[in-house]
């Protein structure tokens, strides 16, 4: 490792097998500009990981789980305040705030730069400056993009290496003049010289910024999940949403850039189709993308492509097309066990990074829903001593798992085929305890993106801010958006328009889910996890024509009788809890799309306000 060079700029070093001066030049004003000691450039390779692992052991960082029960694991815990992404502190820097759109935050892109300046001028004295090298979606595949992230945040290098391709071979796809997405990374928390480091370092001033024309991003003062692993939602979702945009602006075809798990399932007659999901945050992507169907599906096969991102291209023959970007989960672990999801537990047995979650006397990790009763003694993700009396949670509601997809027991063997696989269906789904059926399927590609478009769901704890509250989140894309929404709307009414006119086009259908209706006493009616499989299988029997259904105000729902029930005890009278359209909380309903519409009026596409008008048309019958 380099000497630091106190009061002067860390020599550069860059590694021989890197050819290109423009990549070399940016790292070196990036360095003049944040002032690290010294700049490492990671290289991807195992003993990198392990070596600094080690060090953020030796820091206080991490700790190494035990080596019998958990192999190669590592727990950290982050500071109390950095514990989700911060969706208020995140901005979409576009030269207009027309192209931001009223639904993300907005600076003049040059203000922005005036106001960063001063906080990245020497915000990595005295640490490290990473330089990671990654690829989203398989290493020199032509739909994949490169980015390279500059971070004073050695669980950035680390995280980074399990969830992207990161490592020297993306040097060789990057070549003298292949472009990257600069992205750039501080803790925000510069050392004095002599200054005792703190385990989880970070600032109460954060930034979360993306200038679109540019394709670059600036993070600052978070260490934590989407705020810091760049590639993630700030790169493979807000540059990349607009990237596809662009495209399409620009005369090309265009594509999609989603918050959507991808799924093949398998008939016992060997039939397979690949779903797409759109979920918020912590509302079942990684649970649904890995679910056991129940035992009486005999010869029911589920496989994971991915569990939080899709890239979505229409292809020749007039399907779309979608690739998982990530090579890793960044997933929820509270709820997690091995009843709920049997195949995440199976993943997450060796080579995982936990966060958050708590540490049991024997060295292994536990979070709520693990196990019952809980453990009667951990320490819990703030370091303290916990037990079943204290009030507190052993683990973050937020607490996640960092591991490599191909630990993943019934990984798609397509997963990472530059190719994607072909969508048959898309589905969209809130967290919404009243008024939203179990499934509807919508009659046609406009009404199902009028359903996606005004989807609501309950905010959970993966971003900061008041939980629980119902608000609108267009097709699970609110937080993750990067250009006007309502363009977003008519991109993908375009492209559905556009694949139409392919001939032997067959778009997906699309679907809107909802597993959260709640009884009286609050509890989740429909048993969810691998229960899903029930409505999965009516959705691939109505894409085969196979399944009825009836058409109501929304669109066609299942009947009792066109759902597979064998081995689950469930009523009618249950089913009409969930499925149950109520027209006073639909009326209601309908008002926050109105609000939604409201907000969005500018530029929002005429189809939808005709679908909505004739939703009210029915529901006033
Ligand atoms: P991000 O990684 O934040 O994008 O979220 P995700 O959609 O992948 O979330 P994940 O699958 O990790 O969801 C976690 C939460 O959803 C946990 O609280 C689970 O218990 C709950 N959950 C998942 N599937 C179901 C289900 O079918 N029914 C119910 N009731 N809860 C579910
Ligand atoms: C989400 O919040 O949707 C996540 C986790 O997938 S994070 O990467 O932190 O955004
Ligand atoms: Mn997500």
């Amino acid at each position: 490792m380099n000497q630091p060079v106190m009061g002067g700029v860390a020599p550069l070093n860059a590694p021989a097998y890197i050819k290109q001066q423009k990549l070399i030049n940016w790292v070196a004003e990036i360095a003049a500009l944040t002032k690290p000691d010294r700049i490492y450039w990671c290289d991807g390779s195992q003993e990198e990981y392990d070596r600094l692992c080690a060090e953020m052991v030796a820091a206080g960082t991490m700790k190494k789980l035990n080596q019998e029960k958990r192999p190669n694991s590592y727990l950290a815990c982050s500071d109390p305040t950095d514990v989700a992404r911060v969706e208020d502190r995140t901005f979409i820097c576009s030269t207009t705030k027309e192209q931001a759109g009223p639904t993300n935050n907005w600076m003049d892109p040059a203000e922005m730069r005036a106001t960063l300046h001063p906080l990245f001028d020497g915000c990595m004295t005295g640490r490290t400056m990473y330089v990671v090298p990654f690829s989203m979606g398989p290493l020199g595949s032509p739909i994949a993009h490169i980015g390279v992230e500059l971070s004073d945040s050695p669980y950035v290098a680390v995280n980074m290496r399990t969830m992207t391709r990161m490592g020297k071979a993306v040097y060789d796809v990057l070549g003298t003049d292949g472009e990257f997405v600069p992205c750039v990374h501080t803790v925000g928390a510069p050392l004095k010289a002599g200054q005792q480091d703190v385990a989880w370092p970070c600032n109460s001033t954060k930034y979360i910024v993306h200038y679109p024309e540019t394709r670059e991003i600036w993070s600052f003062g978070s260490g934590y999940g989407g705020n810091a692993l760049l590639g993630k939602k700030c790169f493979a979702l807000r540059i990349a949403s607009n990237m596809g945009f662009q495209d399409a602006q620009n005369g090309g075809a265009g594509w999609l850039a989603e918050h959507m798990l991808i799924l093949g399932v398998e008939s016992p007659e060997g039939k397979k189709h690949y779903v797409a999901a759109a979920f918020p945050s912590a509302c079942g992507k990684t649970n649904f993308a890995m679910l056991i169907p129940p035992g009486t599906f005999n010869g029911w096969k589920i496989t994971t492509i991915g569990d939080d991102i899709a890239w979505i291209k229409p292809g020749a023959d007039g399907k779309l097309y979608a690739i998982n970007p990530e090579a890793g989960y960044f997933g929820v672990a509270p709820g997690t066990n091995e009843k709920t999801n049997y195949n995440c537990m199976a993943s997450l047995r060796e080579n995982t990074i936990f966060t958050n979650v708590a540490l049991t006397d024997d060295g292994d990790v536990w979070w709520e829903g693990l196990s019952k009763p809980a453990p009667s003694h951990l320490i819990d993700w703030q370091g303290k001593d916990w037990t079943p009396e204290s009030t507190g949670k052993a683990a973050h509601p937020n607490a996640r798992f960092t591991v490599p997809a191909t630990q993943n027991p019934v990984i798609d063997a397509a997963w990472d085929d530059p190719a994607g696989v072909p969508i048959s269906a898309f589905i969209f789904g809130g967290r919404r305890s009243t008024t939203v059926p179990l499934v509807t399927e919508a009659r046609n590609w406009v009404e199902g993106v009028y359903m996606a478009a005004t989807m609501g769901s309950e905010t959970t704890a993966a971003a900061a801010g008041q939980m629980g509250v119902v608000r609108r989140d267009p097709f699970a894309m609110l937080p993750f958006i990067g250009y006007n929404m309502s363009d977003y709307f008519q991109h993908w009414l375009d492209l559905g328009k556009k694949v139409e006119k392919i001939e032997g086009a067959t778009l997906p259908k699309i679907f809107c889910v909802n597993w959260f209706r709640t009884d009286e006493q609050g509890h989740f009616v429909w048993p969810g996890f691998g229960d899903n499989m029930r409505v999965l299988k009516w959705m691939l029997e109505r894409i085969e024509g196979e399944a009825g259904g009836v058409e109501n105000i929304f669109g066609t729902t299942p009947r009792f009788g066109d759902i597979h029930w064998d081995g689950m005890p469930f009523s009618p009278e249950e089913f009409e809890t969930i499925t149950s359209i109520d027209k006073d909380a639909w009326r209601e309903e309908l008002k926050l799309h109105e609000e939604l519409f409201t907000k969005l009026a500018y530029r929002l596409p005429a189809e939808l306000t005709a679908v909505k008008a004739e939703l009210e048309k029915r529901l006033a019958r």
